[in-house]
């Protein structure tokens, strides 16, 4: 720990080499300081699991963030930031409790385990025909462009009632959306289609609303509609903004869930052959991802009030940047934590994040990556990585590759 500690210097975490293999920077700061205020990031990194967990369960860790990212807008596009900024400030994601709760409860049993399974078939037949179509086995491809990117995209779009005639401009908006969210937007430019973006996702999806209101179908929104709260529980307008929350948070993730676990796969042959001879192995597979390689890095938070942290005096107001794929690794939880373990046992991982906030598309998630990646190991034998060096996305918050060139 000494050792460790004496030589640690801190990095800039999109800095390329930090971005491309982050475990091993994280694995040295946590040991330096599960709780290290950063000057460089103006935010305090928490690296150790304990103190992630106390984060998440104390009320003094506040997960409205709208005012930061509203901040963060330029001065020329700040006309059309109002209702693009209302919208936000109706994501259940960015709510405390109780108005978190009555957020939520509304999308609940939408999303349990037992309701998503319904799209099991579905996915099972897209994954099937998408395969058909870009991945011949022994031709080369980019796994991530022809599979793991416009799958989950296929089933989200079904699953929300979004038509296919509809879908370009539906992922076209999202993705402007996520710039916005995840700070990829920079110039004025660029934050004005981010904002008009959003805005044009809520217009879409509150007419669907409403066509769905007078001709039920069997999709998300139908079903939300038939269990009858909203109009009661939720205004039409907080559930059209959860809606467009629900767009953004679906896509990508699983996209990045799909890819990383191929990676881990592909990357190690053994543990391949064992999901191999063992294809109820791949749901391990895809949860030792999501803790050893998870789509997401971290969760941000700001301090309501003044609180202790291990000895730290967190501000209020502070930026607190919990760092969910270093405490995945933290040797204090998970026995051997940088090994990929597929009988590991009682893994409670914070890939989808803990408490209030806790993924709640967690079992959808789950089902798409499980089918795509146990349908890729079972039919396709020869299935290998055509190179061993891979880009990934510069970003705080997602791990995300750029490419996954396979041989089929
Ligand atoms: C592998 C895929 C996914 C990963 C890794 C993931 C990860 C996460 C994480 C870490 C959080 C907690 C955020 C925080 O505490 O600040 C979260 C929340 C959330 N996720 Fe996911 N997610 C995935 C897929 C999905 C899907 C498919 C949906 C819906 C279609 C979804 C919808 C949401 C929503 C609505 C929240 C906010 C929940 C709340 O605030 O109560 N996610 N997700």
């Amino acid at each position: 720990m000494t050792l460790t500690a004496t030589r640690f210097t801190e990095r800039y975490l999109l800095d390329p080499a930090v971005n491309a293999d982050p475990y091993g920077y994280l694995n040295s700061l946590r040991e330096h300081a599960p709780v290290y205020w950063s000057a460089m990031h103006r935010a305090w990194l928490v690296t150790g699991y304990d103190q992630v967990m106390r984060c998440l369960r104390d009320p003094a860790v506040s997960a409205d963030r709208v005012r930061p990212l509203m901040d963060a807008v330029p001065q020329g596009a700040r006309e059309d930031a109002e209702r693009a900024f209302g919208i936000l400030s109706r994501w259940m994601v960015f709510n405390d409790p109780p108005n978190h709760r009555r957020l939520r409860q509304v999308f609940q049993e939408q999303f349990a385990a037992r309701a998503v399974s319904r799209y099991r078939t579905f996915t099972e037949r897209a994954t099937g025909a998408m395969l058909a179509r870009k991945a011949a086995p022994g031709r080369g491809g980019d796994l991530w462009t022809d599979i793991a990117k416009p799958l989950p995209a296929l089933v989200f779009a079904r699953w929300l009632g979004v038509s296919p005639a509809h879908g370009p401009s539906f992922w076209y908006w999202n993705a402007k959306v996520a710039d916005l969210v995840l700070g990829v937007a920079q110039d004025e430019a660029e934050y004005r289609t981010s904002l008009q973006s959003l805005v044009s996702l809520e217009d879409y999806l509150g007419n669907l609303v409403t066509e769905r209101t007078a001709d039920p179908k069997d999709d998300l929104i139908s079903s939300v509609l038939a269990g009858g709260r909203i109009g009661d529980t939720v205004t039409e307008q907080e559930f059209t903004g959860m809606l467009t929350q629900m767009a953004f948070a679906g896509g990508e993730t699983t996209s990045n869930l799909i890819a990383n676990t191929l990676l881990a796969l592909l990357r190690d042959p053994a543990l391949l052959a064992a999901v191999r001879a063992e294809p109820a192995l791949v749901e391990a597979a895809v949860e030792e991802t999501l803790r050893l390689d998870g789509p997401s890095k971290m969760s941000i938070r700001n301090a309501a009030r003044d609180f202790d942290l291990d000895g730290h005096t967190v501000r209020a107001g502070d930026r607190i940047f919990l760092v969910t794929a270093a405490a995945n690794r933290d040797p204090e939880r998970f026995p051997d934590p940088d090994r990929f373990d597929l009988h590991r046992e009682g893994s409670t991982h914070l890939g989808f994040g803990f408490g209030a906030h806790f993924c709640i598309g967690a079992a959808l998630a789950r089902l798409v990556a499980g089918v795509v990646v146990g349908v890729l190991v079972r039919d396709y034998p020869g299935l290998a990585l055509d190179t061993p060096a891979l880009g990934w996305q510069n970003s705080l918050l997602n791990r995300s590759l750029t490419a996954l060139p396979v041989r089929y």
